[in-house]
């Protein structure tokens, strides 16, 4: 499985969505949905981005008891899409039981990643919140062995966490990473950074970037440098 940069489209709608996406008139990329846009839009504007070319990650992160989650990925499933994802907090048992709500008859489905402790939690939150008294650090390799034991294929997490989580789970499993910017970019709101030349040499298996191309003057130029620090081609 090839290395590959995926485009958070954070966009409120379908217009803005797909203003975007029209000025991509060569390689059409992997992009991401998030609640925003799939909560504004509704399936449709997954159907329609699939038709336009575009391989989906679902940002949806399902976390529930292990029947609705089941039921529900399996509507995701329908939608065609190439990958989504659920949060591993919700216990092997659930994860399971997505991955069996994905599997269409055929045998195959979207490839199933799962969301470890989200970045935006820090470990003083997580112990003191969350009542977890152990470190950041164990917690997402944990997270990441019990994804790995329900059958998924990788999870999401930090450039930083990607070594533990290879180390715990081996190197064919995959990590799917935010949290990117250029070496000459603005920060927003991203705290612990990578540029795309890092994350390739941790071992990212995928980058998620979006403002860094999406509010870009020109995006296609940002996303083929991104293309070219992290895969090295376009
Ligand atoms: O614009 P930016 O590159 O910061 O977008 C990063 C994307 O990755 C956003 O869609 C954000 O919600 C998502 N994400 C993240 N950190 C996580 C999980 C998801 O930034 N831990």
């Amino acid at each position: 499985m090839g290395k590959d940069v995926i485009i958070a489209c954070d966009f409120a709608d379908k217009k803005s969505c797909l203003d975007f996406l029209d000025q991509f008139t060569e390689k059409k990329p992997f992009v991401k949905i998030g609640m925003e846009l799939f909560y504004a839009e509704g399936p449709a504007i997954v159907k329609e981005i699939k038709n336009r070319g575009h391989k989906i990650f679902l940002d949806l992160k399902l976390h529930d008891i292990p029947n609705t989650v089941e039921s529900a990925m399996a509507v995701l499933s329908g939608l065609q899409v190439d990958m989504c994802n659920v949060h591993a907090a919700g216990t092997q048992s659930m994860m399971e039981a997505a991955i069996r709500g994905l599997t269409r008859t055929d045998g195959t489905r979207p490839l199933l990643v799962a969301v470890t402790q989200l970045t935006s939690t820090s470990e003083e939150r997580m112990q003191k919140d969350l009542l977890i008294d152990k470190s950041l650090e164990e917690v997402v390799s944990h997270y990441a062995f019990t994804s790995k034991n329900a059958g998924l294929d990788g999870v999401v997490c930090s450039p930083l966490e990607v070594e533990g989580v290879k180390k715990t789970c081996g190197t064919e499993f995959l990590t799917v990473t935010p949290g990117v910017r250029f070496s000459d970019g603005n920060m927003d709101d991203q705290v612990r950074v990578t540029t795309p030349q890092m994350a390739n040499q941790m071992g990212s298996d995928y980058i998620v970037v979006g403002r860094p191309i999406t509010k870009a003057e020109n995006p296609v130029a940002a996303y083929t440098r991104c293309m070219n620090e992290f895969v090295g081609e376009i």
